[in-house]
C-alpha cells in the first residue's frame, strides 16, 4: 500500500507536470473551491490519483461563492481539461466546505459543481478531507488556506471537532502589503519568495501567532498530542515552529500541503452501486 505522502507527491506531480495515469475502474472527482485556488482531483475506484488540475481563484471569499458564474464556469473549463487528457468523461464529484458555513452558502457550493456538469455525492467539511488523505485516528487537522483557517479533531477515528475562523494567507498578504507600503499583488509574490522568507517571518509573525491562538484556544477543553498543519498558509518559514511555542504539541507537517484538502475530497465520491 502506498503511503499518504507517496500518494500526495504523486498527486502534485500529476498537477503540476499536467499528466495523467492509467485509471483503475470508474473515476472520482474532488473539487475544492478554495478562497486562492479551485483545484480539481481525479482518483480511480483504488483511490491512487490519476490526474489534477489547479487554477487560481478570485470568485471565493472565505468560503462564500462570491461570483457565481465565473466559479461556474472555470471548474467547467477545468472538468474538459482533465477529461481531454483522460479521455473519458467525469460524472461523481465531492465537494467541501469550511466548517461552520451555513447550510445555505454550502448548497451554493454543491450547486457550482453541479452547474459545471457533475454529480455531487457528498458535501465534507475540509479538515475533515484532508484526515483522511493522512489516515488521522487521533490529534487535530489544521487547514490554513487562503481565507480560512479550519480545524478537525479526531479521537478513536470519530471527530469530536471542526470549527473555524475566516483568517488565512490573504491575512498575511495583507499585513505585509502595510508593512512594506507595496500593493496586495507584490506582497503576494514577495510573501513566496524563499530569498525573503526571514523578512516576511519578522513581519508577519503576529498573524502566524493569532492562527496559533486561536488552534490552542479551540483545543484548550481537550487532551491532544498531534497537530497536523496543511494548507498553501503553513508554507511559510517557522510557521510549525510558532505553533508549536504556542501550543506545546508536536506539530507534523505532511507534503504538498496545498494539495491534502482537494486529494482528500476526492476520497469522500460516493459511487452508486452497478
Ligand atoms: N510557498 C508559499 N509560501 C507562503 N504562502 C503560500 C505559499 N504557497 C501558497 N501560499 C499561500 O497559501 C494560500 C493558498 O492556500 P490554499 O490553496 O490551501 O487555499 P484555499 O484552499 O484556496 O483557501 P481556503 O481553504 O481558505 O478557501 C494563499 O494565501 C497563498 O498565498
Ligand atoms: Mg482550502
Amino acid at each position: 500500500m502506498p503511503t499518504p505522502e507517496n500518494v500526495l507527491h504523486q498527486f502534485a506531480q500529476l498537477i503540476n507536470q499536467q499528466t495523467c495515469k492509467q485509471p483503475f475502474g470508474r473515476l472520482k472527482v474532488g473539487v475544492d473551491l478554495g478562497t486562492a485556488n479551485i483545484v480539481l482531483s481525479v482518483i480511480d475506484e483504488k483511490n491512487q490519483p490519476v490526474a489534477g488540475i489547479a487554477y487560481p481563484s478570485t470568485m471565493i471569499k472565505d468560503g462564500i461563492v462570491v461570483d457565481y458564474a465565473k466559479a461556474s464556469q472555470i471548474v467547467s473549463e477545468l472538468k474538459q481539461k482533465l477529461e481531454e487528457n483522460l479521455q473519458q468523461s467525469l460524472i461523481y464529484a465531492a465537494t467541501a466546505i469550511p466548517p461552520g458555513i451555513s447550510s445555505g452558502n454550502a448548497k451554493v457550493i454543491a450547486n457550482v459543481v453541479e452547474s459545471a456538469g457533475l454529480i455531487v455525492t457528498n458535501v465534507v467539511d475540509e479538515p475533515v478531507a484532508a484526515a483522511t488523505v493522512l489516515q488521522i485516528k487521533n490529534g487535530a487537522v489544521v487547514d490554513v488556506g487562503g481565507g480560512t483557517t479550519g480545524m478537525a479533531l479526531f479521537r478513536h477515528n470519530k471527530i469530536i471537532l471542526s470549527v473555524d475562523e475566516p483568517t488565512g494567507g490573504t491575512h498575511m498578504t495583507l499585513v505585509l502589503a502595510g508593512a512594506l507600503g507595496i500593493s496586495v499583488e507584490n506582497a503576494e509574490q514577495i510573501k513566496k519568495n524563499a530569498a525573503r522568507a526571514d523578512e516576511v517571518f519578522s513581519i508577519i509573525k503576529p498573524v502566524i501567532e493569532k492562527m496559533a491562538a486561536l488552534v490552542k484556544n479551540w483545543l484548550q477543553p481537550y487532551r491532544t498530542k498531534n497537530i497536523y498543519l496543511v494548507g498553501g498558509a503553513s508554507c511559510i518559514k517557522n510557521f510549525a515552529q510558532v505553533f508549536h511555542e504556542q501550543t506545546r504539541l508536536n506539530i507534523i507537517c505532511p507534503p504538498e500541503p496545498l494539495y491534502v484538502t482537494p486529494m482528500g475530497i476526492a476520497l469522500h465520491v460516493h459511487l452508486p452501486q452497478r
